[in-house]
């Protein structure tokens, strides 16, 4: 698979099927993604990768949280700006109507959305989660790198014809991850990331992006 195919065929999956991940697929994958860039080769990441009765461990406890409406642990970075601004507001409300239409559920549906934001913690059915953690004490450009560094694994995934989903979604739940991960005191935990393979029977709309001209100037002197 070339890379514009990979960057093109990868998406949010939020439906697998429960077909084991190899570990030695895992490891070629987390090998070649450790060439990602980083500012002076920092490599600022630590990553726990988890199946088996770990994972199911944590997503029984996650799911268990949900259920009770518990909103979720002292958040340590924010997920979003404070303040809705266009064209932001509206890409994200645009994503979010697109994503719950698909499913059937009203714009007016809480119960619906919240059932469904609820399948995160359940890895929406993958056998497979990597969680990406930070040392509290990096900045905005070692996040950068660590942005950098899933994508380049979540495009090698879909070399290896697997699919994937970030998910800011566990950093909510991060104090029931730490739980069954371990993870250093000084690590801010990022994002999880599902791996699987996407089911087939689950149909799903492709996102949308914005045209070129609303991102990207040329400054090429013409
Ligand atoms: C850092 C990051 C965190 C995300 N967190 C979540 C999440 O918690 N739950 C979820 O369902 N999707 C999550 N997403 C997926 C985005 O909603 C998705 O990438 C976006 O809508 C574009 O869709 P596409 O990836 O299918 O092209 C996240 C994406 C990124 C990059």
């Amino acid at each position: 698979m070339d890379v514009y195919a990979a960057v093109a065929s990868r998406r949010a999956v939020r439906a697998f099927t429960d077909e084991p991940v190899p570990r030695a697929v895992l490891e070629r994958v987390l090998t070649a993604a450790a060439r990602a860039p980083s500012g002076g080769n920092l490599q600022p990441w630590h990553l726990r990768v988890l199946t088996g009765a770990p994972l199911a461990e944590l997503k029984k406890r996650a799911a268990e949280r949900a259920a009770a409406g518990d909103p979720g642990d002292e958040r340590e970075y924010r997920m979003y700006p404070p303040e809705a601004k266009p064209p932001y507001a509206e890409r994200r409300s645009a994503a979010a109507a697109q994503r719950f239409g698909a499913l059937g559920i009203e714009r007016g549906d809480a119960a619906g959305r919240r059932a469904a934001v609820a399948d995160n913690w359940a890895c929406f059915g993958a056998p497979c989660l990597l969680l990406a953690y930070i040392d509290r004490d990096m900045g905005a450009a070692q996040w950068a790198d660590l942005g950098m560094y899933l994508q380049t694994v979540m495009l090698l995934l879909r070399a290896e014809g697997l699919d994937s989903c970030p998910q800011m979604a566990w950093s909510v739940y991060r104090r029931t991850v730490a739980e069954v991960v371990a993870p250093r005191p000084e690590w801010v935990l990022f994002a999880g990331v599902s791996i699987g393979f996407a089911d087939p029977s689950v149909p799903y709309p492709r996102t949308g992006r914005v045209p070129l001209a609303e991102t990207v100037t040329f400054v090429d002197g013409s």
